[in-house]
């Protein structure tokens, strides 16, 4: 709240104006007392004589950008003969020379604006409160029947803390939009800023602009897996919260989201402590979701026009669809499985038929390409991408108000991580267009922007997406934040858009770096020098950057959270498998499941898992043991001995290895390698997908002669 009951304090400076320094509409500068709280960010007030009389006059307000100090002498050889070259004897010397502290400051604002005159010769005086909302213009929103103020931090200066605050029509659009904050590890809380702003806009969020939600992508271990645990605060960030009328309170709505890992049952997030791993939603994604970012997943050199043409084409004409492959099979593809049985298909038609470089126009090689990259795809993302069965995905239109979807890709593959984020950012782009994502604005966090934004490298399309959300998101709601070390890596027009841009503590050869010319040398040097929790901004109400302070975010740290909550271990496959189904059904009885899914191929397993996800049955064991099928081990597993279990297990592994073996005779080595190490190892590892896998041709070669004895 601006406090607007300061009393008048006396003036600690004056104007000068000389002919080698002259005051402007834009600069001028003052004299204080050696002794003074005037520093470089000080914001002040200067008075022309008529306003300190009470009559209309002229009223400047500055921030202070540099700072000199003179004394009387004209060089220093006088100091060094006065003191007879003895530093001991100019501290005893009896006459103490005269001294001054001179200082130069930017015009924030005049009163009147028009005309735009130089500054005056007039008192200048420490900014109240009320100044400081004038000086940054923030009265424009502050007030009214629709103010759109969001606390930023608190301008702090000689003692004096004045809240700051930034427009939500320019922070989150539709005037400006978007925010960027960089400066080094650590040091410059670009994380904890971002979660401090967060609250602070959820809070803030003006009533009349509707609903607003955040998606973060949490890159970088368990920064934001913590969001709904409250942290750890002092006096002095308790003083602040309540200065900025901020309650200090972790996110209320935090939803999380996590692809699985290779296993496709354990959770690839940090976030799987017992207590907490029950709120984390898999994220799991099929072809169809696939199909559509293939132009992520494939390499530029991949896609040529014959691919793309045979991607939308399966896209188009094969995939959800009853499709005849021209060999007298339909297949109806839903997965990737399903998609390599056409593959197959076709393929072994074509062989059959003799005809062998081209089917309905697409050549054979540009078909086995764009097969192997996808095969690919799900290899590399396993644990995201599902061979079979069904997605799970955010809430698309239906998302919640104030809620924050963290989606943790801190340890996904790259390739992943791209496929993550284009994915779930176009689908808020396509849902805020159509007005039905259940909010009107989404802020979208990105921590580490460099490494999917950066100046040079190839253009991806995860680089043109965040081009398009900077350049045209604010008219749809689509709000970027975006975090990085080194600004100068960036890209342009992604930095460059950005209505509000913040600096932590900075490197100095950052500082060296182009886009620094515009600020003063003083100012460099404490950007340079910035304590923690003290950042710059500039917004576009405020003519000069401003320093505020901003109390620590009100969650768990992402290192204390580990700590506090320590991530459990990968759990065996059945277990892993017995905990996803006592989430959903708490009658589930862990050893039932494990009955269940004995001697039952993984795969079998995790698709029936998925289906029951999704279904979300209310008696999620009954659906679960339905999806799985017709096999089911009805006998209990303590009434059978290990020994035998494995037996049977074996055999029933083996035999469907060698059934595929067998398929595959004019591939001999892969039939002798199955059949030998099924044999060997006891417990088969040869289960279908491996068989499944070894009909594409070059991968089956590499990887028999791989494990080759
Ligand atoms: N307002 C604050 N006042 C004091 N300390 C703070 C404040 N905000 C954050 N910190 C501390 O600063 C440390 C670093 O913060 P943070 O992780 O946000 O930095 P970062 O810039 O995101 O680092 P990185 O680039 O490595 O991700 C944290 O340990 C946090 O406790
Ligand atoms: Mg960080």
């Amino acid at each position: 709240m601006i406090d607007t009951a300061v009393p008048q304090r006396l003036p600690v400076g004056r104007v000068v104006a000389t002919e080698l320094k002259p005051a402007t509409p834009h600069q001028f500068h003052f004299w204080t007392a050696n002794e003074t709280s005037i520093g470089i960010g000080a914001i002040v007030r200067v008075e022309d004589d008529a306003t300190a009389t009470g009559a209309a006059g002229r009223v400047v307000y500055g921030v202070v950008t540099d700072g000199f100090a003179y004394s009387d002498l004209a060089t220093p050889l006088q100091d060094v003969v006065g003191a007879e070259g003895d530093p001991v004897k100019a501290v005893a010397s009896p006459t103490v020379r005269q001294e001054i502290r001179l200082w130069t400051a930017a015009v924030l604002r005049q009163s009147p604006e028009e005309p735009l005159q130089p500054v005056p010769l007039g008192r200048v005086h420490v900014a109240s409160d009320t100044d400081v909302a004038q000086a940054l213009r923030m009265d424009a929103y502050l007030g009214g029947p629709e103010p759109t103020a969001i606390p930023i931090g608190l301008y702090t200066s000689g003692g004096l803390e004045a809240p700051v605050y930034v427009d939500a029509d320019f922070l989150l659009g539709p005037e400006a939009a978007h925010l960027n904050i960089s400066g080094v590890s650590g040091l410059a809380t670009k994380t904890s800023a971002v979660e401090f702003l967060l609250a602070s806009v959820f809070q803030h969020f003006p009533p009349h602009k509707g609903r607003i939600a955040a998606v973060c992508f949490n890159v970088k271990g368990p920064d934001l897996c913590f969001l709904d645990r409250p942290g750890v605060l002092d006096d002095d960030d308790r003083r602040r919260y309540a200065r900025l009328s901020v309650t200090a309170r972790p996110f209320e709505r935090v939803r999380y989201y996590a692809p699985f890992k290779a296993d496709g049952v354990n959770l690839n997030t940090l976030r799987t402590h017992p207590e907490l791993v029950g709120d984390v939603e898999p994220l799991v994604w099929g072809l169809r979701e696939v199909l559509d970012y293939a132009e992520v997943l494939l390499n530029r050199d991949d896609v040529d026009a014959k691919a793309d043409a045979f991607i939308d084409f399966l896209a188009d004409r094969v995939v959800d669809k009853e499709f005849e492959d021209g060999f007298g099979g339909v297949h109806r593809v839903v997965s990737f499985a399903d998609l390599e049985r056409l593959f197959r298909s076709i393929f072994d038609g074509l062989e059959l038929a003799g005809r062998g470089d081209s089917w309905r126009t697409h050549h054979i090689a540009t078909m086995r390409k764009v097969r192997n990259r996808l095969s690919n795809i799900s290899t590399r993302c396993k644990g995201l991408v599902t061979d079979d069965g069904p997605s799970n995905d955010l809430p698309w239109g239906r998302f919640e108000d104030r809620a924050v979807y963290v989606i943790d890709v801190a340890n996904v593959d790259p390739l992943g991580q791209d496929l993550v984020f284009a994915r779930a950012v176009s689908q808020l782009r396509e849902h805020l267009e159509r007005r039905d994502l259940g909010v009107e604005a989404v802020v979208v966090f990105v921590d580490e922007l460099n490494k999917y934004a950066p100046a040079d490298g190839p253009e991806t399309y995860v680089r043109k997406m965040l081009l398009d959300i900077s350049e045209r998101g604010r008219y749809l709601g689509l709000v970027l934040f975006g975090a990085e070390q080194f600004r100068s890596q960036m890209h342009r027009r992604v930095v460059g858009n950005a209505g509000t841009v913040v600096f932590g503590r900075m490197d100095a050869d950052e500082l060296a770096t182009p886009g620094y010319h515009v600020l003063s040398p003083a100012t460099k040097i404490k950007l340079a020098t910035l304590p923690i929790g003290e950042l710059m901004v500039r917004h576009p109400h405020f003519t000069q950057p401003i320093f505020v302070r901003f109390p620590r975010p009100a969650v768990l740290r992402g290192r204390d959270g580990v700590e506090r909550y320590p991530p459990a271990a990968d759990l065996p496959f059945e277990d892993a498998v017995a905990r996803q189904l006592v989430r959903l059904d708490r009658r589930v009885r862990p050893n039932q499941v494990k009955d269940l899914i004995a001697d039952r191929r993984e795969e079998d397993v995790r698709r029936a898992l998925a289906h029951t996800r999704q279904a979300r049955p209310h008696d999620a064991l009954a659906h679960f043991q339905k999806q799985l099928g017709g096999r089911v081990s009805l006998r209990p597993r303590s009434s059978r001995s290990p020994a035998v279990a494995a037996l049977g297990a074996r055999r029933s592994r083996c035999a469907t290895t060698r059934r595929r073996a067998r398929r595959i005779t004019t591939r001999s080595t892969s039939r002798t390698r199955c059949a030998s190490r099924a044999d060997r190892s006891g417990e088969c590892r040869m289960s279908r997908s491996w068989c499944c896998v070894c009909t594409t041709p070059n991968w089956c070669t590499d990887r028999c002669r791989a494990a080759s004895p």
